[in-house]
């Protein structure tokens, strides 16, 4: 999977070559390219921001810049993502949807969003990943690509995907490493059984309280 993100603040993408996506992008599962918005302005100041028309607080992003980057990376597979609170609410279903693309363009909105020509031309998916507005589209942008690339095949074992949080539709059971004490506080004895068949119901009925307290809403989807 090709990942080409265009944004304002490269910088702030340091966290995706680290861990995981480090490995990811190393063995070629995934390719995540930054692009600098700001080396297509045609401003001798580099200037991406301007007023709006008609007057109203803060800056918008130019529609020229960004156009001139989407043109850059942009083939006849690339589908458009744009980080948006006023998106689609993000979730397991529309991860797995994304995992499947071959390539996926993000354009990271900032100040007080971007001027509107930039959907009617490209006619972006826009995403949101909660109901709270952040100061730009950089930090959805990087949750999404770690959503996503998590589903992209190879990059993390398949059972763990099985087993997690929301593929099953649970929330996961608790887990323990050593020591099996620690200041008095044990691993429940059924883990250390070695009883494979008493560890898995534990485990479901671990699944089950917690989603019960915590996320009842998930229940009604099972
Ligand atoms: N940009 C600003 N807030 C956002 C959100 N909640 N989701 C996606 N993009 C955003």
């Amino acid at each position: 999977m090709k990942i080409d993100i265009l944004t304002l603040f490269p910088e702030s993408f340091s966290y995706l070559n680290s861990s995981i996506l480090k490995r990811a992008q190393e063995s070629g599962k995934i390719e995540i390219n930054i692009i600098d918005i700001r080396a297509f302005s045609l401003d001798k100041h580099k200037k991406c921001d301007d007023y709006p028309f008609g007057g109203g607080a803060g800056m918008l992003m130019m529609v020229q810049p960004v156009y001139d980057a989407v043109k850059s990376v942009q083939d006849e597979n690339a589908v458009i993502v744009m980080p948006s609170p006023s998106g689609k609410t993000l979730n397991v279903e529309s991860v797995k949807e994304l995992s499947k693309l071959e390539h996926i363009i993000f354009i990271c909105g900032h100040y007080e969003g971007l001027d509107e020509r930039i959907k009617d031309i490209f006619h972006p998916i826009e995403i949101s990943i909660g109901d709270y507005v952040l100061t730009g589209g950089e930090l959805p942008t990087m949750v999404i690509v770690d959503a996503v690339s998590r589903f992209v095949s190879g990059v993390i074992n398949e059972e763990s995907l099985k087993e997690e949080s929301f593929s099953s539709g649970l929330l996961e059971y608790p887990q323990y490493t050593r020591p099996a004490d620690f200041i008095g506080y044990k691993v429940p004895d059924v883990l250390l059984s070695g009883n494979h068949a008493e560890i898995e119901k534990w485990r479901k009925e671990k699944s089950l309280e917690k989603t019960k307290q915590i996320r009842p809403d998930l229940l009604k989807k099972l």
